[in-house]
């Protein structure tokens, strides 16, 4: 795809949005809409922009336009579709030429969510594209554009649903023996795409394969991912494939993908004595480390791969460390940060959801603005958000909202966490890109969703219903490991969760509306963020300093935030200290506690117990998973225990990229880059190290809008020496802990309590740090009951 081409955006279409009469429907037999076009002169600037509602692949003359993946990608098809624009003069001849679209059932008809009744056909129950081909001055003729002359027919793809996967008939051809219809299409919706496409990676090669006791082969690709396999395939005569995808093996070593749920997750091809070369599927993708094949008939295997695809294919971040595990959890993270960022941020990749959970997308949002260029695919994410944003001002659950467009049905929507992906979004974008833009177009829905959480306060506390899907009800801090079943720990309540997070939006929208220039707006949620203030210290401060709900994700959040007075600063630290003691060092937090939990420890001056949490190899903890072999972040901190059995299918992903969000932490506050609010986009940059013991040598970068920003640090005896690059045009302000002592700057001693301002370059700073005891005792007998 090309972006920004040669100004196509500013051109009316003269295309209409034309169906396949031969589509059969929901799970049919993908179609092909066909024309033959003559061209009289190649101008050499022609150009094919392109739309589908439901998936395509263009060919002009038999060859493939693009290398785009799930074109035209995710949006509210109700409201906005995505078209793109390629260059085709290479594909087109003078004379005669034939293009030809195939079209698949994908995300605008497959069965998408998991309860029957809500998951057919959900935008629509016919499929259609819109084409043209434009060139000459100021591509002002058109070559070509689908209109009621088209033919259309069937495919080899004889089914093909994103979750069911792909039925592919090698021995037939492609057939045009029917017309099409025009179709009511409002032209208005069609906008160049936002994000980058999805696109492939390079391609990964088995690492081990093996054969069942069914005669069945296994092939373990080494990395789980979402994607498809390609695979070339020999044959003397008819014979049936069968590829099932699995992300991990049971305890007994055999293929398990109990956890995919209702999703098929199949490919199964039909072939004859030409066998087929190069085959992956069209318009589906799977999650997945592990494939089965099955044979029936004279088929073999030429060669096999997995073919990772994404929207955020380059990295541009990395971490290292003395710890092999944390270093590894990172290139987890990196990884099921691809295989959920798929025009959409999806939650998993592999089961029936695959959805856009705005909860995970808020607490992931700034890892992954760190782990890849995540800009403009975040961007297209708030604008999803908003087109889902009930009148009431709730935000769904997902978006692209696949129950809005069902009359009807229960919404899922308003949950806070969730729903404050409209301002945690927006303003991590504002830090990280220095996007102001962004937050202009969000504060009007910013607000919204703070007046609908607004309507569920009393007093300044949120209090939400105890009802699953009833208006506002709060999913809390979700998947909170509780501790032994026999003595559940005590776990954030609702009201605390959801008055937290609606001190942390007001925050967000004040700063945004004073950044746009409304101030009147500023005044008044400034006003209402103090009285939640007020409400939440009455409410939920005891006046001894411990928190009325004793619990790690309570706590991070309101030190994290603000929300405990000086005061009793000193005290909630301890008793936030206790709360980590009772689960034997372990966290205790779940998707909206776990963020927090360690800037929060940093922040009360707890650096070396968050290091500690983070470095315990036990469930629930961050490295437990790595060392049970994960290649990707986990759904849950206990999806396989330790003697290898997997936890209840229902509900484990093992590509899930909530929890990975602790590499914010890494990178912020290990390796200690961060964005500076008063100067976005790393205009100016902080560092400011926590050193932790065990982590030595830490090394890690970042590749900036300004540039490569780096920072390294190694403690040797009590001696750290951190050095750190600021990039072109950018400056840097060294924030040294105040437990940090002799401190040196480029061989210049700096001030206690200073912080100094550097230029770009490369700087060292030296310091002291005393290695404190340990803290705590992991095999407490509570630890060794934990789940
Ligand atoms: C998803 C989550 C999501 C949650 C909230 C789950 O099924 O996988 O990641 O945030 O539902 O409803």
């Amino acid at each position: 795809m090309i972006k920004g081409a040669k100004g196509v955006e500013a051109i009316g279409w003269a295309a209409k949005m034309i169906r396949p009469l031969a589509d059969g429907g929901e799970g049919a037999p993908a179609s092909q809409i066909t024309r033959e076009f003559h061209v009289a002169r190649l101008n050499g600037n022609e150009v094919l922009r392109i739309s589908a509602l439901g998936l395509y692949w263009a060919f002009i003359n038999g060859r493939r336009v693009g290398e785009d993946v799930l074109t035209p990608g995710w949006t509210n098809y109700d409201a906005r579709l995505s078209y793109q624009v390629y260059d085709v003069a290479g594909l087109l001849k003078q004379g005669a030429n034939t293009i030809t679209i195939w079209i698949g059932d994908g995300w605008y008809r497959s069965p998408l969510m998991w309860i029957e009744e809500r998951r057919k056909n959900i935008w629509g129950t016919r499929v259609s594209a819109i084409a043209e081909i434009r060139g000459g001055a100021d591509l002002a003729d058109i070559v070509v554009c689908t209109d009621e002359q088209w033919g259309s027919g069937e495919t080899p793809v004889r089914k093909s649903q994103i979750y069911f996967g792909e039925i592919f008939d090698a021995t037939l051809a492609p057939e045009t023996q029917e017309g099409v219809e025009v179709v009511d299409f409002d032209p208005r919706k069609l906008i160049a795409h936002e994000c980058d496409p999805v696109r492939e990676l390079r391609p990964l090669d088995p690492v081990k394969q093996w054969q069942d006791s069914e005669g069945r082969t296994l092939y373990d690709f080494g990395q789980n991912t979402a994607g498809y396999v390609r695979l070339s395939l020999a044959a003397e005569g008819p014979s049936q494939v069968l590829i099932e995808h699995a992300e991990v093996l049971d305890k007994h070593g055999q293929f398990y993908n109990g956890n995919y749920r209702s999703a098929e997750a199949i490919i199964r091809l039909h072939l004859d004595e030409r066998g087929l070369a190069d085959y992956s599927p069209h318009f589906t993708y799977q999650g997945f480390r592990y494939a089965r094949v099955t044979i029936s008939g004279s088929a073999r295997v030429r060669r096999i791969q997995s073919v990772p695809i994404s929207s955020v294919p380059e990295a541009t971040a990395s971490f290292s460390s003395g710890n092999q595990l944390v270093n590894r959890f990172f290139e987890n993270a990196i990884w099921s940060h691809r295989s959920n960022f798929i025009d959409v941020p999806t939650d998993c990749p592999q089961r029936d959801e695959r959805l856009g959970f705005s909860g995970d997308a808020q607490v992931f949002a700034g890892t992954a603005c760190y782990l890849a260029d995540s800009h403009d695919f975040l961007v297209k994410y708030v604008r999803e958000l908003m087109v889902d944003q009930a009148p009431d001002g709730a935000i769904s659950h997902t978006s692209p909202h696949i129950v809005r467009v069902k009359p009807g049905k229960r919404m899922q929507y308003g949950s806070t966490g969730w729903g404050d992906a409209i301002t945690v979004i927006p303003w991590r974008l504002y830090l990280q890109y220095g996007d102001k833009d962004i937050l202009a177009e969000a504060l009007p829905a910013m607000l919204k969703w703070i007046d609908f959480v607004w309507s569920l306060t009393k007093d300044g506390i949120v209090r939400p219903p105890a009802t699953p899907g009833a208006r506002g009800f709060c999913l809390g801090d979700w998947l909170q490991p509780k501790g032994p079943s026999s003595k559940p720990l005590p776990t954030i309540g609702d009201d605390a969760a959801a008055t937290l997070y609606l001190f942390i939006s007001l925050g967000i929208a004040v700063r945004a509306a004073e950044l746009v220039g409304e101030p009147e707006i500023a005044r008044r949620l400034s006003k209402l963020r103090s009285e939640v203030e007020t409400a939440f210290r009455n409410e939920f401060v005891t006046p001894s300093g411990r928190l009325a709900y004793d619990d790690q994700t309570s706590y991070a959040l309101a030190l994290l935030h603000g929300l405990v007075p000086s005061d009793k600063l000193a005290a909630a630290t301890r008793y936030f200290r206790s709360a980590i003691m009772r689960t034997g060092g372990r966290l205790g937090t779940g998707f909206i506690g776990t963020p927090a939990l360690l800037p929060a420890l940093v922040k009360v001056g707890e650096g070396a117990l968050a290091g500690e949490v983070f470095l315990q190899e036990d469930v629930p903890g961050w490295l437990y998973q790595v060392r049970m072999g994960a290649t990707t972040v986990w759904e849950r901190w206990d999806a396989i225990q330790a003697d290898g059995t997997i936890y209840n299918p229902q509900m484990n992903s093992f590509n899930h990229y909530a929890f990975g969000a602790v590499c914010e932490w890494l990178l912020e506050g290990v390796a200690g880059f961060r964005p500076d609010e008063h100067a976005p986009g790393f205009e100016s940059v902080i560092f400011s190290p926590t050193v932790v013991d065990g982590l030595s040598p830490v090394a890690a970068h970042y590749d900036s809008i300004r540039g490569r920003i780096s920072a390294s640090w190694t403690l040797t005896g009590d001696k750290v020496r951190y050095e750190f690059v600021v990039p072109a045009g950018a400056r840097g302000t060294l924030r040294l802990s105040p437990d940090y002592r002799d401190a040196e700057l480029d061989g210049a001693p700096i001030m206690v309590g200073a912080h100094p301002i550097v230029g770009p370059g490369r700087h060292v700073a030296v310091f002291k740090y005393a290695t404190p005891a340990k803290q705590l005792v992991h095999d407490s007998p509570l630890a060794a009951n934990m789940p």
